[in-house]
């Protein structure tokens, strides 16, 4: 019988602390009710093969070393090919379909989702089974390539699921199943671009400051445990206020576009609690964080001015695998 393997990894929102995170500041994330999938079947022969479907790509593996030279889209799967070889995985011929619900470029945690899926996927068809920390080293390695210098706090929230506080080299510091008591609207402005430009020109930015970067920095990590803090209590007005201060940090630091302040302002007018750009900026997403009875009014403030807007879920389970057979 033909060996197959389904996994399933969600997306994520960055609810406070991103850019400043990659220079040691804590920040909130959260899993999103949007999916990646992964689907992984032997083959008998090589060459293997990986299928993007939202991507329209195709590629072909010539033998078990794993290496090819695919597109650059695809580079964080090849990544994550060479880290699962490098861990003495032995996969056999395969065809890797991956499809996403997470638009690319949206600051939504397309790559690492992707990188998780198909590495639990590829693991499920060896029957390997592989633990939360080994699926975060595989996945950050796919997220180097896509990213250049992350902080890691991608690859952890799409691989553990929940609402997590995190500081980079820690990882985890503390953990909600699930943001409860409050919407969190998600827009996407439709404006495309990737992580890599936006984090190293905030790095340079925040070398030019001199002594003002600990300041900005200790200010951002205040903010943020004072917003985990609010997320515990669920005193969201507070929680509202953070964001939308951290939001005038990231636009001070310049990640924000006036693209991005219409959904924002948009957001808080239609009764939104606080708004703030998600992720790299420059583009992506804006998220709002929405009163019970309000997200519809929010959703269709924002989704004017967007691709689209929706309340997600904020706090779904992490990678997991589906199917196995
Ligand atoms: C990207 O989702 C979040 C950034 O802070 C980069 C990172 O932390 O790796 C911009």
């Amino acid at each position: 019988m033909t060996r197959r393997s389904v996994a399933r990894a969600p997306a994520k929102a960055i609810l406070l602390g991103e850019h400043f995170v990659v220079s040691g500041t804590r920040a909130v994330s959260a899993s999103l009710g949007l999916y990646a999938y992964a689907e992984a079947e032997e083959l008998k022969l090589w060459p293997s093969e990986i299928v993007s479907i939202e991507l329209g790509l195709r590629v072909t593996i010539p033998g078990p070393d794993l290496s090819y030279s695919g597109p650059a889209e695809l580079q964080p799967i090849a990544a994550v090919l060479r880290a699962l070889r490098a861990r003495d995985f032995d996969i056999p011929a395969f065809r890797l379909t991956i499809r996403s619900e997470i638009p690319d470029g949206a600051g939504l945690g397309s790559s690492a989702a992707a990188s998780a899926a198909a590495a639990l996927a590829l693991a499920g068809l060896v029957g390997s089974d592989m633990s939360r920390d080994e699926l975060f080293m595989v996945t950050m390695e796919g997220e180097r390539v896509a990213h250049g210098n992350p902080s890691g706090v991608d690859p952890v929230t799409v691989v553990n699921g929940g609402v997590i506080l995190f500081r980079k080299g820690d990882g985890v510091i503390d953990r909600h199943e699930r943001l409860e008591g409050v919407s969190l609207v998600v827009a996407d402005s439709g404006i495309r671009r990737s992580t890599m430009g936006p984090v190293s020109s905030v790095l340079s930015l925040l070398e030019r400051l001199g002594s003002v970067k600990r300041h900005l920095l200790s200010a951002v990590d205040e903010i943020v445990g004072a917003a985990w803090e609010s997320i515990r209590v669920r005193s969201f007005e507070r929680l509202g206020m953070l964001m939308n201060i951290n939001h005038g940090l990231l636009s001070a630091i310049g990640v924000s576009t006036p693209e991005l302040e219409e959904i924002v302002y948009a957001a808080r007018r239609a009764g939104a609690l606080g708004a703030k750009l998600t992720g790299a900026g420059l583009g992506g997403s804006v998220i709002a964080l929405a009163p019970f009875g309000s997200e519809g009014a929010v959703q269709e403030a924002m989704g004017r001015r967007a691709r689209w807007a929706t309340a997600l879920y904020a706090g779904v389970q992490g990678a997991s695998l589906i199917s196995e057979a």
